[in-house]
């Protein structure tokens, strides 16, 4: 029997490239995102394209209900779609911090209300989370983008627990830094909130260490987190946490053992490097 998987965020980057190979291991793979008309090669390739805004939830709705109506079951949900908003908490309006945890958390807990029914009729399912190794480590001027992916992180924990009974996993994807679209919205973002304020000197320093983060050898492409949540969804028993690409096991491993303020003075040391760099 297919098995069928819905993924957010598909209009570009990871999302987009875990598309292709979802399709291309055999599994019918809903893709959704606003952007349609960046999902037509996803379509070209059998991939079942589905208009989705997170922050809409008779969008959200629609798009789980066509998915209950056209197969009655889904396999895996990927909770993809995200973006870094960036900027000086002093700097960044409450409404664009609210608007950060819409898309990122709410959005990504409304899917799973809607999307677990389908499952536990099955007693089957995977839920995959991508956060971030932002979601376990921090920088300046990404406050709201890290709140919203520590958020994330502890929903995962207790959702596996509360979900297991019903035969469902949930599994938590850590990226580390990756050669997609987010970059250059997350240093949009900080340049328009903190480019002429305050925070101006390091806002400009933060946003050359993310453009030339962009082109470091260290940078990860897509596919390789494509790659790791094929793994998650093939395994019996998948691992809860899976940090991936980009130098992610080598930060968390820094984060773990290092003091907090150690751990400051060796981001603020990648960022001069980099930002010199840049
Ligand atoms: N790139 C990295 O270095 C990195 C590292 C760690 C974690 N991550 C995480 O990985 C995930 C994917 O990001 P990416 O790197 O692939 O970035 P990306 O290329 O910018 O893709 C983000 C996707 O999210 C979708 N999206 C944004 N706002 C949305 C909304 N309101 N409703 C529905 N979809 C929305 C976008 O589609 P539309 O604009 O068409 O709606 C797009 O398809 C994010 O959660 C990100 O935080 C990325």
């Amino acid at each position: 029997m297919t098995k069928t998987v819905l993924i957010t965020g598909a209009s570009s980057g990871i999302g987009e490239a875990t598309a292709r190979r979802l399709v291309a291991d055999g599994y019918k793979v809903y893709a959704a995102a606003r952007r349609l008309d960046r999902m037509s090669g996803l379509s070209a390739a059998g991939v079942q394209v589905l208009p989705l805004d997170l922050t809409d939830d008779a969008s959200i709705i629609q798009a789980v209900e066509t998915i209950a109506q056209r197969d009655g079951r889904l396999d895996a949900l990927i909770n993809n779609a995200g973006y870094g908003s960036y900027g000086a908490l002093e700097d960044v309006p409450l409404e664009e911090g609210r608007r950060q945890f819409e898309v990122n958390v709410f959005g990504l807990a409304r899917l799973i209300q809607l999307c677990l029914p389908l499952m536990r009729a099955r007693r089957a399912g995977t839920i995959v989370n991508i956060t971030s190794i932002g979601g376990k480590m921090h920088e300046p001027l990404g406050s709201w983008y890290h709140a919203t992916k520590f958020a994330v992180e502890g929903l995962s924990d207790c959702l596996r627990m509360e979900v297991a009974p019903f035969g469902i996993d949930v599994v938590v994807v850590e990226p580390g830094a990756i050669r997609t679209e987010w970059s250059g919205i997350a240093r949009e973002a900080l340049l328009r909130y903190s480019g002429g304020t305050a925070y101006a000197e390091q806002a400009n320093r933060h946003a050359r260490m993310l453009a030339a983060a962009d082109t470091s050898s260290m940078v990860s492409p897509p596919e390789v987190v494509a790659g790791t949540i094929a793994r998650a969804l093939r395994a019996s028993r998948p691992r809860t946490r899976y940090a991936t690409g980009g130098g992610a096991r080598m930060i968390l491993f820094l984060r773990r053992w290092l003091s907090d303020r150690a751990f400051d003075g060796f981001m603020r040391r990648i960022e001069k490097s980099l930002a010199g760099a840049g």
